[in-house]
């Protein structure tokens, strides 16, 4: 099995960490990349334990600049880039007449500019390696849920964002995805309890009757789609929501 490089964002916690451990078992080197410096380490040991080799770029993703030098800190590490994987994100929910400037801005850059930044300097690299895009997207990008416009926005244009790539790039050797998990037990979902007396029956629409969704499934599919085996698989948005979207 030759070795690959995959730059994983948001990989210090949750999704970004789990897909991070996923590429690793299948034999790729990371460039493990997020703002939190001491999840970003612990997180590049356990792929150093795993066997991989693993280097890390803290950065806030907000700022344009980082992503072009995360892409350079991976270069200059392996000297190829093989997969991107769009992971980091916030979500910051809020009633619409309260949710601050600033919020609404943060959710933008780091959701949907970021990827852009990062999948614009990546682009030469992964076409160069045959190689692949993984943008992990959201349910709620499909079927929208209140308090959550900025978010859900962001989601939505990511997953638009996923098939205008790759209708742009169809001629060339590069495949271009997404996937749009439910809900997930982690720490970006625990901010939806910050809203301050949300109208149950609101919640209740984007409540996952069959339960959340297990974050292993979802790295799978990311480490799926960075593979080979997903030959087949160029402008998908693949749903892993247990339903959720379905009614
Ligand atoms: N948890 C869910 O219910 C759920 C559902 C659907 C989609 N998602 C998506 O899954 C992905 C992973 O989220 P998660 O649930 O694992 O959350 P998480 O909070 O565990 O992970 C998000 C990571 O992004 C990093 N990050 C945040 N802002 C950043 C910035 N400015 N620059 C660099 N890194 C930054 C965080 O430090 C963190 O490590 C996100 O794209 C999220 O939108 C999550």
């Amino acid at each position: 099995m030759s070795t690959k490089i995959a730059l994983v964002t948001g990989a210090a916690s949750g999704l970004g960490l789990a897909s991070a451990t996923k590429l690793a078992q299948s034999g790729h080197h990371l460039c493990l990349v997020d703002i939190d410096a001491a999840g970003l380490e612990k997180a590049a040991q356990h792929i150093r334990n795993l066997g991989s080799e693993a280097v890390t770029f803290c950065a806030d993703l907000g700022q344009a600049e980082n992503c072009q030098e995360a892409i350079n800190s991976a270069i200059e590490a392996f000297g190829q880039i093989d997969t991107l994987c769009n992971i980091a994100a916030v979500m910051l929910p809020a009633r619409t007449t309260d949710m601050a400037q600033s919020a609404f801005e943060t959710t933008l850059a780091v959701n949907l500019a970021a990827p852009f930044y990062l999948m614009q300097a990546a682009l030469p690299h992964l076409i160069d390696a045959h190689g692949s895009i993984v943008n992990v997207a959201s349910a709620v990008g499909i079927s929208a849920q209140a308090y959550n416009a900025a978010y859900c926005a962001t989601k939505a244009g990511l997953i638009q964002m996923t098939k205008s790539l790759a209708m742009e790039y169809i001629h060339e050797p590069i495949r271009i995805n997404a996937v749009a998990p439910g809900g997930m037990m982690t720490p970006l979902a625990r901010n939806m309890m910050n809203v301050e007396n949300p109208d149950p029956g609101l919640l209740a629409r984007t409540t996952p009757l069959r339960g959340l969704v297990e974050m292993d499934d979802v790295a799978d599919m990311v480490a799926f789609l960075a593979s080979e085996k997903a030959r087949g698989h160029h402008g998908s948005c693949i749903v892993i929501d247990k339903g959720m979207c379905a009614g």
